[in-house]
This record gives structure tokens, C-alpha cells and sequence, in this order.
């Protein structure tokens, strides 16, 4: 299918890792259709862009997901690839977490991605092929030290991006997950760390874009089941 033609939904699409993988594929002449709450930080030049279609969205808001999704869906009925990049990080030890939190962590990084696919899938399955792209973590590979919640969402997605893999390869839809370490993003802002400075110590958010372009790109016939990428170095700088 002509890029033009292609239609891809991404979700965090208004910072780090999901607005670069917008940017670029909007360059590319991929349309997106891109969520998120909040598109101040969206360059204008994106948001000006032919192709680019922000909506509104909080995912914290389950009870309301459902029915907008619907609606985007009914609209944009030609989207045929899903990349879910909403997410925050939390981490402290489990007793710090409210209860409230450990809800909230799980809703964000976990079910809100699991409702999206929910309302595309059958849209999907009627397209000639299609892909479902989510970004899991390194967290998702191993637990750690005060990363129990942000862990578990992060297992939970992998799972899900499994189980879907195998239940939609007949429908021609293919299904992968890309477990990044460290990526330099607003995503350490609220954080009491984030990666050592050198261009060594974290992974660039366009790493995370060709990644999915390769992806998106790639015959039909082989899925990139999981990805694991890596900072060549692991350093990590605590806030004081
Ligand atoms: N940065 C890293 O080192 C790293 C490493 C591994 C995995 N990841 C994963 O990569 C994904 C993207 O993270 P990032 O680094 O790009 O962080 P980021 O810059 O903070 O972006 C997070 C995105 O999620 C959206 N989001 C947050 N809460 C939302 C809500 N309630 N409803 C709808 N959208 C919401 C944000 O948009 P709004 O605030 O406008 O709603 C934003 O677009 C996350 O799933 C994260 O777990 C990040």
C-alpha cells in the first residue's frame, strides 16, 4: 500500500518517544492520527502538517475511553497499524505507591493500550496486512528495585503483545514489541533520575523512529516479534 494511503495510530504522540515516531513518519508520508491529552508540546510544523491529526484523550479516564475510541474509529476507519506509546514511569518502593497510584500506573501503561487495540483490532483484521507496535521496556524483561508497578504494566503489556501475536498472524496483522533501557524524554522530568549525560548513556528517540519505520516497512511474511534496545552504557544520574 502507497505510504499516503497508510493510516497508523499512535498513542503518547504529544512527547519523547510517540512525537518522534509521529514526526518521523509523517516525513515519511505516513498519516497519523495522533492521541494524547494535550498537544501544546507538539511543534507547530507537526501540528500544521497535511498529514498530522491530533485528538484528545486521557487514558486515565477508563470509563470514557471505550465510547471515544468508538468514535475515532468510526472516523478514521481506514487506520490499518497501532503504535501505543502512552506511558509514564513511577517508581518507589511498594508501600509508598497509594492505592490510587498502583490503579493508575496500571490503567496508563497497561489497560488503556489493551482498550485501543480492543477497538481497532476488527478494522485491522479486515486490512491486507497491518501491525500493532507497542513500546514495552527494559522492565518488562526484569524486575527491579523500586520498579514492582512499573514492572508489572510493563510484563503485562509483553504478555498481551504475545498472546495477541499469536491469536492475530492469521488476520495478516503482525505484532511486536520494542523494550527500550533508557531514552532521553520528558518522561524523567517527574523522576528523581534520569540517563548520565553522554550521548552513550541513553538511547535518541529517532533510534526508537527508524526502529519502527524498519518495522512498518518490512515484508509482510517475517514479524519482529520483540525488540531489546540498549544504551551502549548504562549510567544513571540521581536528582539530588
Ligand atoms: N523514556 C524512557 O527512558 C523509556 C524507556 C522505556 C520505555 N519507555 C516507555 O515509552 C513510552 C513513552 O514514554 P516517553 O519516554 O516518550 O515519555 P513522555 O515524553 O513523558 O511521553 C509520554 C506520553 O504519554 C502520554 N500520556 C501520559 N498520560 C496520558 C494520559 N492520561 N492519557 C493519554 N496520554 C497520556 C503523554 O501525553 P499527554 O501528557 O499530552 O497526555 C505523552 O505523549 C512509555 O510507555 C514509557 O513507559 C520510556
Amino acid at each position: 500500500m502507497p505510504k499516503e494511503q497508510s493510516k497508523i495510530l499512535i498513542t503518547g504522540a504529544s512527547s519523547g518517544i510517540g512525537l518522534a515516531i509521529a514526526s518521523c513518519l509523517i516525513q515519511c508520508n505516513y498519516q497519523v492520527v495522533a492521541l494524547a491529552r494535550n498537544s501544546s508540546r507538539i511543534p507547530t510544523e507537526v501540528k500544521n502538517n497535511n498529514n498530522f491529526t491530533f485528538i484528545s484523550v486521557d487514558f486515565f479516564d477508563l470509563d470514557t475511553l471505550p465510547s471515544q475510541l468508538k468514535s475515532i474509529q468510526k472516523k478514521h476507519n481506514d487506520i490499518n497499524s497501532v503504535i501505543c506509546c502512552a506511558g509514564k514511569g513511577r517508581f518507589a518502593s511498594i508501600e509508598e505507591f497509594s492505592y490510587s497510584q498502583i490503579k493508575e500506573l496500571i490503567d496508563l501503561n497497561f489497560t488503556s493500550q489493551a482498550f485501543v487495540v480492543r477497538a481497532f483490532l476488527p478494522r485491522l483484521k479486515q486490512q491486507k496486512n497491518a501491525s500493532i507496535v507497542f513500546i514495552g521496556s527494559e522492565a518488562a524483561l526484569k524486575g527491579g528495585k523500586k520498579g514492582a508497578i512499573y514492572s508489572a504494566s510493563k510484563f503485562a503489556l509483553r504478555g498481551f503483545a504475545q498472546a495477541i501475536r499469536e491469536e492475530c498472524s492469521s488476520s495478516n496483522i503482525g505484532v511486536t514489541i520494542i523494550n527500550p533501557g533508557m531514552v532521553n524524554t520528558p518522561f524523567f522530568d517527574q523522576l528523581d533520575f534520569s540517563p548520565g549525560p553522554d550521548a552513550d548513556n541513553y538511547i535518541q528517540t529517532n533510534d526508537l523512529a527508524n526502529t519502527i519505520v524498519f518495522i512498518l516497512e518490512s515484508r509482510q511474511g517475517t514479524v519482529f516479534d520483540e525488540i531489546n534496545l540498549s544504551p551502549l552504557k548504562k549510567v544513571i544520574d540521581f536528582k539530588k
